[in-house]
């Protein structure tokens, strides 16, 4: 049995005491839910991989406390000039949802990284997060808690849904504030290389004076691709529903789309905007995930799921401009959507 704890003070220390006997625990970061384990752990790696039923070359990110970085990433393997980015990106954006791939040091179990010599680390902005680190006294490995190739969690119900009876404890500490995960930023290539889009958007880590390299070409050619993973994880089908999704350029062409589904006896869902309302009068299933970029960004694994669990074969959603928090959320559809290749 998986048990459901709101996270007070008592249920983070037995949470932290779970995860010290190398069990599981599902907590919130800012992003998404993660499923966290004893990092320096073999056993308890393993065992995050076998919850999710993970592809085992798909590396986990370390979450660490402020300041702690060095204990999991090698730093004696830096140059300069990368210790005095990564020095600059933690002062710009830790804690917060920044991971950086670094190299990785040799205590760390193989499997944590999928083999790799590199570690991907971050430090979560979010108090429970941030206290089960410190209690536990662990670097906490942690990927999304969902089935791997499903929808990232961004509630207890979420992870419930996906990872009930699999795994230890889940600590509900409400809604997740950004929805999307951790923008996954590699320093071991230069320029730095933006491995996934997210919640620290490219126009943050250019005002922070780093250029990055290659954003939209990774998640495009992540899209494109199943086989030749661009980056370990970058998997076309990830972030899937079970229903398709389909995206239209603007509500005209989706809602000529909704008729051209409905006429051919498919059932559909509409993900959509505040202002997309008043043209989807009547449609239903539909939901709602607000207006502003970083609505449709915290909103959107919640409506993906709400429609999928409606019994959908079709989830239509329009397509955002690729600004800010919407690059992310573009990513996360366009990977979705890629699902349908495989139907
Ligand atoms: O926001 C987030 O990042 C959430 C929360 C829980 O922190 N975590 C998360 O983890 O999204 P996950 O496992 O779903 O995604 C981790 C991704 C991998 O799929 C891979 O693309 C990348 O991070 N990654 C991890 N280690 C890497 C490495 N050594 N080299 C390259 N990419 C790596
Ligand atoms: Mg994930």
């Amino acid at each position: 049995m998986t048990e459901l704890l709101p996270a007070t003070s008592d249920a983070i220390e037995r949470a932290a005491a779970v995860i010290r006997a190398g069990g599981l625990v599902a907590f919130p970061t800012e992003t998404v839910y993660g499923l966290g384990a004893d990092a320096a752990s073999a056993e308890a790696v393993a065992r995050i991989f076998e919850a999710k039923q993970r592809a085992l070359n798909d590396p986990l990110i370390v979450h660490v406390e402020p300041d702690r970085w060095s204990t999991v990433a090698d730093a004696g393997r830096l140059s300069q000039a990368q210790l005095d980015r990564v020095d600059a990106l933690a002062r710009a954006f830790w804690p917060g949802p920044l991971t950086l791939v670094l190299p990785k040091r040799a205590h760390l179990p193989a499997l944590l990284s999928a083999g790799l010599d590199s570690v991907a680390v971050r430090v979560p902005d979010h108090p429970i997060a941030q206290a089960l680190i410190a209690r536990s006294g662990c670097a906490i490995a942690a990927p999304s808690a969902n089935r791997f190739g499903h929808v990232s969690p961004t509630t207890a119900a979420h992870v419930l849904a996906d990872l009930d009876g699999r795994i230890d404890l889940v600590l509900d500490g409400g809604p997740t504030r950004i929805g999307v995960e951790s923008t996954v930023l590699s320093l071991l290539h230069e320029p730095p290389r933006v491995l996934r889009p997210g919640g620290v958007t490219l126009e943050m880590l250019k005002l922070a004076g780093v250029t990055a390299s290659a954003a939209q070409d990774a998640a495009h050619a992540a899209a494109h691709t199943n086989d030749a993973q661009p980056a370990p994880g970058m998997l076309a089908s990830h972030y899937a529903p079970r229903a398709a999704v389909e995206i239209s350029a603007d509500i005209v062409q989706l809602l000529a789309r909704h008729e051209a589904h409905q006429h051919a006896g498919q059932h559909c869902g509409l993900l959509i905007t505040s202002g997309q309302r008043a043209q989807c009068v009547g449609r239903h299933p539909q939901f709602v995930m607000g207006d502003s970029v970083d609505d449709i960004a915290r909103m959107l694994y919640a409506g993906l799921r709400a429609l999928d669990d409606s019994g959908v074969d079709v989830i239509l959603v329009t397509q955002v401009q690729p600004d800010g928090l919407g690059l992310a959320v573009r990513d996360r559809l366009t990977r979705a959507s890629a699902r349908r290749a495989e139907i």
